[in-house]
Formats: C-alpha cells, sequence, structure tokens
C-alpha cells in the first residue's frame, strides 16, 4: 500500500519509502559489522516491527536466528500505560547471546526500558541494543542508550510501516501523520 492509498487520511509524509529503505539498508551494514564474530539474535517486538525486522534482515549480509514476543503498553489508544503486559513470551533462546532489539518506535520508552531488563535479567542474554526505526525524544520517560538510531520526529502520532492506527495502516509503505479528524471522536 502506497501513500496514494491513503490521502485521504493523511496530514503529510513524515518519511518517504525511500528515507525509510536508506536508513535500515545503512543499519543493517553497520551490524553485519559490529556483530561479525559474535552471536546476533534479532528480537522483534510484535506487531509494529515486522516491517522493520524483514527489511533489516534483507539488507544484511550475515544470517543469525530471529525471535519475536508481543507486548502491549498501548491497548487501542494514544497513550502509553505504562505497564507492559506479555502477549506472547520469546520464542527463542537468548541466554549469553548479543541481542539486537528491532523496534518500530521508541515514545516514552517504558516498552524498551522493561524489554531490555527483562532479556538481560530473566533471559540471561549477554548484550542488548535496540534499532528503532523512528524516535519521540520529547517524550522519553526514560534514559534509553540507542545504539542503532534511526529518524527522531516531533510528538504527533504516526502511521505506516508497521505503524498502526486501530490495527490499520500497517501496510503503508511510508510514514504519515494522520489527519485529526480521523481519531478526533477518540480524543475527545
Ligand atoms: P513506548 O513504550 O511508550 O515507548 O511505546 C512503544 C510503542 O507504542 C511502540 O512500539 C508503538 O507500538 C506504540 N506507538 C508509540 N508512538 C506511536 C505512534 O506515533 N503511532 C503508532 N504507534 C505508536
Ligand atoms: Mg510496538
Amino acid at each position: 500500500m502506497d501513500i496514494e492509498d491513503v490521502r485521504n487520511d493523511i496530514e503529510k509524509v513524515l518519511l518517504t519509502k525511500e528515507q525509510i529503505q536508506r536508513k535500515i539498508r545503512e543499519t543493517a551494514h553497520k551490524v553485519d559489522e559490529d556483530y561479525a564474530g559474535r552471536n546476533l539474535v534479532l528480537i522483534g517486538v510484535l506487531k509494529g516491527a515486522v516491517n522493520v525486522m524483514t527489511a533489516l534482515m534483507d539488507y544484511m549480509h550475515t544470517t543469525c536466528p530471529i525471535g519475536f514476543m508481543s507486548l502491549s503498553s498501548y491497548g487501542e489508544g494514544f497513550e502509553s500505560t505504562g505497564s507492559i503486559k506479555v502477549r506472547s513470551d520469546l520464542n527463542i533462546d537468548v541466554e549469553g547471546k548479543d541481542v539486537l532489539i528491532v523496534e518500530d518506535i521508541i515514545d516514552s520508552g517504558n516498552t524498551l526500558h522493561w524489554l531490555e531488563g527483562y532479556l538481560l535479567e530473566k533471559k540471561k542474554a549477554k548484550t542488548v541494543n535496540v534499532f528503532p526505526l523512528l524516535s519521540k525524544p520529547s517524550r522519553r520517560k526514560w534514559d534509553i542508550f540507542v545504539k542503532y538510531p534511526g529518524y527522531e520526529i516531533e510528538d504527533e502520532f504516526v502511521i505506516g510501516f508497521g505503524l498502526d492506527y486501530k490495527e490499520c495502516y500497517r501496510n503503508l509503505d511510508s510514514i504519515a501523520v494522520l489527519k485529526p479528524s480521523v481519531y478526533q471522536q477518540e480524543r475527545m
């Protein structure tokens, strides 16, 4: 699905397909270099990270295991609730491994703060780093070291490339800001 398919629902395009792919390709090359000879495992947070994960894997030259977890902090609305729920636990062993978490976005940082602790303390990962395609620094509640920064964006609700509003728009190949009229009802 491309931007023409959602023209009526969006206010503006924030990142084009080309910008997204370029950032992921550059990151894949860094990951190839940094993890050469190590025990890399990619962990994606469902469902938002699926698009970033598949693109990153495509651009990487080295092969490595992948795993997924399903977490929720948002429910169906806009604000992170702060408490993380495990909907589906990690489906691969990461004990002693060098984990790279692949994420769609860091907003408050609640999810990643919790997940880093979980992987290190509970799952005994050796190291944990993170590649979030997007970040909203102005919303951050936790100081999180981002080894592979994607794009920093303003405090706006965005959709596309894995990011949803009420489970829709995940399959858009670019990233855009929704028109307020699309969600106005919910915010009142
Ligand atoms: P955090 O725990 O507050 O950092 O939020 C992380 C999760 O909230 C992300 O993985 C997304 O699923 C969701 N999220 C945060 N901001 C947005 C947005 O602008 N659009 C869609 N989902 C978002
Ligand atoms: Mg998410």
